[in-house]
């Protein structure tokens, strides 16, 4: 059972504002839009909403009740449940962890390095050649460094004083950005040719076997799951708090985010006249078109412009929080450091690795490919079979703090047969792709 000494959230909705952190991240701006981009915009949405209902929503309280029934980071919390034949899942949670932070921590510092342009002279037109420069070496190395040590100290100041602090103080301020964004752009001339871009659905687009792919890998990284980062989070709670209730909170914060933040970036690049540049690469629509937007918007642009990358900056600093919070506490259960021990050498050596990333765009566009694909669904699909078949009474671990839950058999079913099923037959797709983009990596082509 727990140590007497492990840490506590201080308040229930303190957990829940973590775990919302966590969520809501460059994955709710970044990948959200220009996927919706690239996979028939409302058409799309629909199906990322539908997924998260359906796939994250069971996954994600499956998720908390292992955390809170075993109050240990994922490799003994797995070992707690299922014996010592399930702890090389929780090795590969935590392999996630480190792999995920460090090209996000990458992607984070382009999001400071652009806070700092705008804070100093502002964007210019120029800002797609620059891009290049931004993105890659030197550059993206030392703001990659930068984002890190943030990260490194408010982990390394502990659940309750770092995690729960930040994401307080923080999230309220994202949301109040975000939504008020959205409500400037609609006020754009113009702004109706982005909502029609974002709203409108292409249904026929739905049925690329790659959509689906996209969208739940989407899915599953924007709700932190598949890696053991709410399992964790989950483990510093006491068994009164509300599971079920929760992960609906959580589920319902991140897409509505992710919407709202669509809401803000279609109508933006609409309004410009920049819409032949929403290009489908991975960076596109939210490091050059907009960029572009807030440039052509003079004064204006430099005050929303500066909001929009704050926005991210916290979104992306309180998810990389959880990321690291992983590999920290099962550092911390497998080795007995101390917090801050771990918290720098834990961040230290994910930095390091993120090096790959900052120096070759193409390892970060790889390692969030297999990231998605291959840890975060076959993680996802795991942990259903691990807690549809392998954990003795997933039931009554949800039940504690929310008593008789009458569709408690449905989701367990949904883990036991639906989940995997549907999970299995995207990996069958996602990861030959995926190989094969690693071996053109190594190859050179
Ligand atoms: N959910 C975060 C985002 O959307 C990313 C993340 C993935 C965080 C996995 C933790 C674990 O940006």
């Amino acid at each position: 059972m727990a140590g007497p000494g492990r840490e506590r959230w201080s308040s229930k909705s303190g957990f829940v504002l973590a775990a919302v952190g966590s969520a809501v991240g460059l994955g709710n701006m970044w990948r959200f839009s220009y996927l919706a981009a690239e996979n028939g915009g409302a058409a799309f949405v629909i199906l990322y909403v539908v997924l998260t209902l359906a796939v994250g929503l069971p996954v994600l309280l499956a998720e908390m009740a292992i955390g809170r029934g075993a109050q240990h980071a994922p490799v003994r919390a797995l070992a707690h449940f299922g014996g010592d034949a399930w702890k090389p899942l929780g090795m590969i949670f935590v392999a996630a962890g480190f792999v995920i932070l460090s090209y996000y921590g990458v992607i984070a510092g382009w999001t400071l390095r652009y806070a700092w342009i705008v804070l100093s002279n502002g964007f210019t037109t120029e800002i797609a050649d620059r891009f290049g420069d931004i993105s890659e070496g030197w550059d993206a190395f030392a703001f990659h460094v930068g984002f890190m040590v943030v990260t490194i100290i408010i982990v390394g100041h502990g659940v309750k004083a770092g995690i729960e602090r930040a994401s307080v103080l923080l999230m309220p301020l994202l949301f109040t950005i975000v939504v008020g964004l959205a409500i400037y752009a609609a006020t754009l001339d113009g702004a109706g040719a982005g909502y029609d871009y974002y709203l409108s659905a292409d249904f026929s687009k739905l049925w690329h076997p790659q959509v689906l792919q996209d969208a739940a890998g989407q899915a599953f990284f924007s709700l932190s799951l598949g890696m053991g980062a709410m399992l964790t989070y989950a483990s510093y709670l006491d068994r009164d708090q509300n599971l079920p209730n929760e992960s609906v909170v959580i589920a319902g914060a991140d897409v509505g985010i992710a919407f709202v933040a669509g809401l803000v970036v279609f109508p933006l690049i609409f309004a410009l006249g920049l819409s032949d540049k929403v290009s489908g690469s991975t960076v596109g629509a939210l490091f050059i078109t907009l960029p572009q937007a807030f440039a052509e918007m003079g004064g204006v642009g430099r005050v929303v412009g500066l909001l929009f990358f704050f926005a991210l900056i916290v979104g992306a600093l309180t998810s990389a929080m959880s990321l690291l919070e992983v590999v920290v506490s099962s550092a911390i259960d497998r080795f007995g450091w101390s917090r801050v021990q771990a918290a720098w050498l834990c961040g230290g050596a994910i930095t390091v690795l993120g090096s790959f990333a900052a120096f070759d765009i193409r390892v970060l566009d790889v390692s969030d490919q297999f990231a998605n694909n291959i840890l975060l669904l076959g993680g996802g699909f795991a942990l259903c079979l691990f807690v549809g078949w392998a954990m003795p009474d997933p039931e009554s671990e949800v039940r504690a703090g929310a008593g008789n839950v009458p569709w408690l058999p449905v989701w367990r079913n949904l883990l036991r047969f639906v989940v995997p099923v549907f999970l299995g037959y995207v990996l069958v797709q996602a990861v030959p792709d995926t190989l094969i983009a690693i071996a053109d990596l190594f190859s050179g082509s």
